[in-house]
Formats: C-alpha cells, structure tokens, sequence
C-alpha cells in the first residue's frame, strides 16, 4: 500500500523551533508534503536547553491557534528516541549553521555528533520504512554518518538536501530564457552541496522537448548559472547575516512531496550504488526519477568530459569528508 493510501503519517522534524523549522512546520500542516487528505502525528523535536524548549512550546502553540485540519496529534520532544518513536517521514534539520567566511564542511566535527546519534535513534526507533531527508550542514556528510549509524535501515532511507541548489539552478534557467519554470526540466545537481557542486543543463528540457543547451550558450553556463548556483548560500549569508530559511524549507518540502508522490526528474542526494563510477556510500547529488514510493537513480545518461571532470572533483571532497568522520562512527 502506498503510504499516501494511509489516513494518518508520523512526521519527525529536528531543529523545530530554529529559522528553517519555523518555516516548514506549517507548510507541512498545510498538505504541501502529503496533500489535503493525509492527517498528520507531528513530533517536534529540539534540544534539551530551557530557553529552546520555552520555543518550542511556542511554536506548539502556534501551531494550535492556526487550527489546521490535517494536524491528527502534535508532541514536543527533547530527545530524538521519543521523537523518533515509529516515525514514517524525518526531517533532520536541527545543527548549527555558517555564518560569514566559512565553508559548510567547518560545521562538520560539530554537527556530524548530532546525525550519528540521531542515526542510532532512528535505527531504534523508527519506523523501517522511514524516509529521511537531512538538511543540516554539511548535509551530504551528515547523511553518511546517519545512514552508517543506522545498520538495520535500508541505505536508500536516507538523502541529503540537494533540492535548494536545483532550485536555484532552475530558477536562474528560467529568469535566463523569460520561462515559467514550470516549462523546465531535467536539469540535476550532482557531487557535494558545497562549491563544489555540478549544474549540468545538458540532458535539459523546456516544454519537455526543446534542449536547453540549444537556447543558453555554455560559456554563459559555466561563468555565470554554475558559480551563481554554487556561491548563493554564502550571497544569501552575507545580505541577510543568516543562512537561507524560508528557500530552504520550501526546497525540503519538495524533496519530501516528491519523493513520497512522485516526480519524473529531480535532484536529490542519495548514496551510490556506485553509479556513474561515484564510489559506494557516497552521499552525492544525483538525478532521479520517484513513484510514490522510491527514488530510482536515473540511468545512461551521457556525461561529457567537463561535467565529468567537476563530478570527480566534488566527490573527492566528499570521500575527503568522509575519512574525516571515520573516527566519529567507530
Ligand atoms: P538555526 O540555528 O536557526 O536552528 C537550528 C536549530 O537546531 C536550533 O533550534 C537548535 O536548537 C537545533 N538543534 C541543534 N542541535 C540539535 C539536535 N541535536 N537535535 C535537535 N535540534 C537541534 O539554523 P537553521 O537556519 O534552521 O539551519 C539549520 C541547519 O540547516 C544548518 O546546519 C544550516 O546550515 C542547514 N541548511 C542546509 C541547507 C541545505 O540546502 N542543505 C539550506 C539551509 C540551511
Ligand atoms: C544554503 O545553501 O543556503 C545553505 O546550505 C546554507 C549555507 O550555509 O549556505
């Protein structure tokens, strides 16, 4: 039975009452994840500190005077193994962001503790089937170690939040030609989100039949939508003296829906199977396709030498971060 068939989905989100799951929250109640029909078990979780949790009841009580109809039953946690208790659908948001003048692998000693025991609770007590999607910073990373502190769930449960870049990418496609984005497609995002992520337009699409390759020239890809996409979380940090939210939020919404209702062509970070020669386990971005139940790595698709060259160079950065967390899950 497709979850989506069932009457009531247990949601988790970390980090609830920071920036990013102050936004998500409500979309979430909303049915802008699993639609207008599918209550919702929402377990807010955030850490053990007076003043977080005093937050955290705030939103609760936010989250009752906006009287949404989907919202089954709301619980507000200090611990992930109550939080995590028999949970279908995990946003892992809570950790620390950048701020100015740094990259996001810095956060990586810090926030990495939080996903490996994040990951054991998970392994614990969730339900088997759990679709996790990490967000924390640096998210790719962080998914490897939640997935490796998790041995009895399926690899495949966990993802990493790559949706933000193909986002951006899509909308500076779309400002570009003076096209809805709703006209664009099969663009992806692959390797680390981090500079040294890959936009790749050349299996690309308006109106599911035109090339996008045939409409942009490449030199305006590679010295403007490629570093554009690349450097706009530190654009957004240094005008707004905070990290992106409200954009990531909306981006971890439609990671979610999509995963759970289906998409023909998306980005989502995912582990390699070793997939267009990405070594095993790596967290990468990848373009996908999902039924409403699983994400299937889309594949054959031509890789030109360029592209090719960027991918190595991302997902040696990612083998990099992972060496660096290998004493953190012994
Ligand atoms: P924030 O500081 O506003 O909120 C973080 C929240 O997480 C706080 O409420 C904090 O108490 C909580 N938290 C910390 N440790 C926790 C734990 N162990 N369990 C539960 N909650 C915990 O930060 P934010 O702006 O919401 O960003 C959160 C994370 O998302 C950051 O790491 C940021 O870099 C990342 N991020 C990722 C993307 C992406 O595209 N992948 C986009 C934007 C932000
Ligand atoms: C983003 O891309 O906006 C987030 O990852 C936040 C950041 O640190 O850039």
């Amino acid at each position: 039975m497709s979850k989506l068939e069932k009457k009531v989905v247990k949601v988790a989100v970390t980090g609830a009452s920071g920036h990013i799951g102050y936004g998500i929250v409500f979309r979430i109640l909303n049915g802008d994840v699993f639609g207008k029909e599918t209550k919702i078990d929402l377990q807010l979780i955030d850490i053990n500190v007076e003043k977080v949790q005093k937050a955290l009841h705030g939103v609760g009580l936010e989250i009752e005077d906006c009287a949404f109809p989907l919202l089954h039953n709301l619980s507000l946690h200090s611990d992930v193994y109550s939080g995590f208790r028999d949970v279908e659908y995990c946003f892992l948001i809570g950790a620390k962001p950048r701020g100015p003048g740094m990259e996001r692998k810095d956060l990586l000693l810090e926030n990495g503790q939080i996903f490996k025991i994040q990951g054991s609770a998970l392994n614990e007590k969730a339900s088997r089937t759990v679709k996790t999607l990490v967000v924390g910073n640096p998210a790719n990373t962080n998914a490897y170690i939640a997935m490796m502190a998790a041995p009895d769930l399926p690899k495949t449960n966990f993802s990493a939040m790559m949706r933000l870049d193909h986002n951006r990418a899509l909308n500076q496609l779309a400002y570009k030609l003076n096209k809805n984005v709703s006209r664009l497609s099969n663009i992806c995002v692959w390797g680390n989100h981090s500079p040294t992520m890959v936009v790749d337009i050349s299996n690309g699409l308006l109106d599911e039949e035109e090339k996008l390759n045939h409409l942009v020239d490449d030199g305006w890809v590679k010295s403007y939508l490629q570093p554009t996409v690349a450097k706009r979380g530190a654009e957004i940090i240094d005008q707004r003296g905070l990290s992106s939210a409200a954009s990531a939020a909306s981006a971890a919404i439609d990671h979610m829906r999509d995963w759970v209702k289906g998409t023909k062509w998306t980005t989502m970070g995912v582990p390699s199977l070793g997939d267009y020669g990405i070594p095993e386990n790596i967290i990468s971005g990848f373009p996908v396709t999902c039924d409403n139940t699983n994400y299937s790595i889309i594949e054959n698709l031509t890789i030109d030498r360029d592209i090719r060259t960027k991918i190595n160079l991302s997902v040696a950065e990612l083998k990099n971060e992972q060496e660096n967390v290998e004493e953190l899950l012994k």
